[in-house]
This record gives structure tokens, sequence and C-alpha cells, in this order.
């Protein structure tokens, strides 16, 4: 597909900058700004996963030490103000499209290894910015595809943490709060702080730790996963929400490549379980809890197994594929056809382009999957992803918890777009799937 074209007159770069600056965790990440001769301006921050697929594009560090511990990413900063800018001010542009093939081209490897994807991602976001103010329109209205209508994303706060994000034993890594039941963004924005408020007042009733996981959910000592939804449902009864798709629902992430063994045993809670009793599992968590999707339920490298998890629970569980799809249009394309998963995460640093994660959601929505922008568990302020979530009309977005400034600077840009444009409708692109309502 087709990203939306820049204005009539060929894009003129001036400077092509990068910063090393540092991540949510405290690690540092690219800072891109790019300036057009006319004045116009644009930048981006970079962010960075922990629980990475192992096809995603590749982030590129400096390996040296002495310096962040070898993450330092001067190289890629270099990259940019190098050989990018050298290209980018070559000549003169068409469009988005256009730019980042070249990007593509010029790093020549299949991964984005050489230049780093974290540098071409950077000059790719700070670009989008660019053009779209040089049309004088806002980031989420250009980000919008032909035909298709921008709405206000149901925002999925990870309100508990586990997995590589945090230091308990819990093995799941995300248990998330959805909001499918409210009338507008800024009452499921609400809702999602005040169940989190009410997470937080329980597990200190309950002598839990409220310390944080990386993304600002709270990390109690539990390991089993059933424990901690028992938590949440609660948590959602006494903020005075109705826990279902009718109020607030419930997401999973568990991230299972990251307790898969080589053996082919996934363990959770210290037992270890085939794939038919992983899918098993999810069947009785769906029946019990009002859990209306998961995401990597199973390991990237187990599609059979995928394939009967979508047997068993996709016409009523929305199946969100992350590590197994690395927002791929490929590899997205080849899971339509084989009926895997009915959803895909969309993370633009795993693919590494803007361009290429418009063309992942422009194959989900022929294929009829579902699109769930995501941030990464490392963050910066930038909000692009609350644009593209609501530019895209994919309905979903998750972004953490509703607290820690790189998180939640991503839901306040989500309240801006709704006071500016106050007629977007707010929701899940077609509604929950059809049987979560009779669970
Ligand atoms: P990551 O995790 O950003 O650490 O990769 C997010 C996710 O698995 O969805
Ligand atoms: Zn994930």
């Amino acid at each position: 597909m087709i990203p939306p074209s820049a204005s009539a007159e060929a894009l003129q770069f001036s400077q092509v900058e990068a910063l090393e600056i540092l991540d949510s965790r405290g690690r540092p990440t690219l800072q891109v700004t790019v300036a057009f001769a006319n004045g116009v301006t644009g930048a981006a921050g970079v962010p960075s996963g922990a629980s990475t697929g192992s096809k995603e594009a590749a982030e590129r560090r400096d390996g040296d030490q002495s310096r962040y511990r070898g993450l330092g990413v001067l190289g890629a900063a270099a990259a940019v103000r190098g050989e990018i800018a050298d290209l980018l001010r070559s000549h003169r542009w068409r469009d988005l499209a256009e730019i980042d093939a070249a990007m593509i081209d010029l790093d020549g490897t299949p991964n984005k290894t050489r230049l780093g994807a974290n540098a071409i991602v950077g000059v790719s976001m700070a670009c989008a910015r660019a053009i779209a103010s040089a049309e004088g329109r806002e980031l989420w209205e250009w980000l919008a595809p032909a035909g298709v209508a921008p709405q206000l994303p149901v925002p999925h706060f990870n309100v508990i943490n586990g997995g590589v994000h945090a230091p308990n034993p819990l093995d799941f890594q995300e248990f998330m709060i959805a909001p499918l039941g409210a009338s507008s963004l800024p009452e499921a924005v609400r809702a999602g702080a005040e169940v989190y408020g009410a997470l937080r007042s329980l597990l200190t009733r309950k002598g839990h730790s409220t310390g944080l996981g990386d993304e600002g959910g709270f990390a109690p000592q539990l390991s089993e996963p059933e424990q901690a939804l028992e938590l949440l449902t609660t948590a959602i009864g006494e903020a005075g929400y109705t826990a279902g798709p009718q109020g607030v629902a419930i997401a999973l992430d568990p991230a299972a490549s990251e307790f898969r063994g080589g053996d082919g045993y996934y363990t959770v809670a210290g037992q270890k379980l085939t794939s038919a009793d992983m899918i098993e599992r999810y069947a009785q968590i769906t029946r019990r809890f009002p859990v209306w999707l998961i995401e990597d339920g199973l390991a990237e490298d187990d599609w059979d197994g995928w394939q009967a998890l979508t047997g068993r629970l996709g016409d009523r569980v929305q199946l969100v594929g992350d590590d197994i799809f690395v927002t791929n249009p490929a590899i997205i394309a080849d899971a339509i056809s084989r009926g895997v998963g009915n959803a895909a995460l969309i993370k633009v640093n795993q693919i590494g382009t803007v361009t290429e994660t418009l063309e992942a959601m422009a194959v989900c929505r022929r294929g009829g999957y579902a699109q769930f922008v995501s941030h990464r568990s490392g963050e910066t302020t930038d909000t692009f992803i609350a644009d593209l979530a609501t530019g895209s009309g994919c309905g979903e977005l998750k972004t953490g918890a509703p607290a820690r400034g790189e998180r939640v600077a991503k839901y306040n840009r989500l309240l801006e777009i709704t006071a500016a444009r106050p007629e977007l409708p707010y929701g899940l692109a077609s509604g929950p799937p059809p049987s979560a309502h009779e669970r």
C-alpha cells in the first residue's frame, strides 16, 4: 500500500541529526531531528524492546563495554548524521515511501543490521512528522490510509508486570485492562487510572509490594497467572466497574517465547506444560475471567500450536501475534493464509520504517486481521504511536500503565486529540469477538 504522499512540492532536506539520549530504562537510544529547506522540522525518539522476536529488525548497539555496558548508540547516531544524511540531502524526494525504500537499499541487509534499525526508524518517524507538518496536518490525519476512518483506540493499560519486565516470579509478562465499555476516550482513561488506583490499594491491603515493572504496572510476588487475574478482577469491581466487555475487560500478553525451553515445553509457575496444555489453560482462563485478548499465548516458533490455539479460541478471543509476526508484512500474509492468530501487534521499530508498518496494517485489513498498536518496554516521551493508532482507525493501543511519564505521554496525546476533535468515534474497529459477551 502507498502511504500518504507529501505535498506536490518535492522534499528537500537541509539537516538530518541524531543525538544519543536515554530511554525509560536508563539505556541509550536515539533522538532524530530532520529539517527541510523551507524550515519545517520533525523529530522522533526511538523505542527499544526487551522481549524481542528473533526476526525483528536489528538495533545497532556499539558493543563498547567501557560505555553504557556496551549499549551505546554512537555508531547508529553516526550512521544518521553520515550516510543517511548524505543520502537524504543528495536530491529531492517525492514522499516518505521513496525515502524509506532508499534507506532500506542503502542499508542493504535483510534486517537493517548495517546502518541499524534504530537509526532508520528514527529518521522514518521524524520524516513522517516533518512531512505532515509541511502539509499543515496533524500526524494522525496524515497517517490515515485512504478509505479508512480515523478512530480513537481502546487504551490497554498494563497494570501487572511479570516476565522479563519485572523481577518477580510471574512468568506471564503483561496483565492489561481494556475499558471496552467506556463511552469515550476520556472515560476510558479515567477507568484505567481508577482501576490502577484500586489495584494499588488492594495489593497494599493484601500485603503485596506495589513496586513497579518496566511498563509501570505493579510487580507483586505472585507466580500463578490466575492469582494475578483474580486480583485484577477484584480491583475492577472495587473501582466501581463491571469486569467484562460491557465495562473493563482484561487482556494478556504472556510473551510465551520467553518461557518456552529448547525441549519445547513451556514453564509456568514451575510446571512444565506442552503446547496442548497451554491451550487448555487459556481455554480455562477465558471461561473463568473476562479475558478478551491474548497476545503471544504461544512461542514464535510454535506455528502448529498457534494454529491449534486459533482453532480452539479464535472465534471468541482476539489472538495477537507479536514475536511471531514482528510487524512483518510477509510473515503476516503467511499467517493469514495458514489461519494463525486473528490479529497482529504493530510496533514501528520491530519492522524499522513507517512505510513498512503501514503496509503491515494494510495486509491485516485486507485479511480481516485486527491491528493492535504497541509501545516498547523501553520508551521515550515520543507519542507517535498514539497518532498511528488513531489515524489507522485500528481501535486498539497498548502503551503501559496509566503511570510513568513515558507511558502517560501517549494517553495524554489521545486526550489532546479528543479535545481537538471531539467528533472522532471511540472504540474497537469492529467490536469484541461475538462470544466474548457470553462467557
Ligand atoms: P518488549 O515487550 O517491548 O520488551 O519487546 C513488549 C511486548 O512483548 O509486547
Ligand atoms: Zn508482546
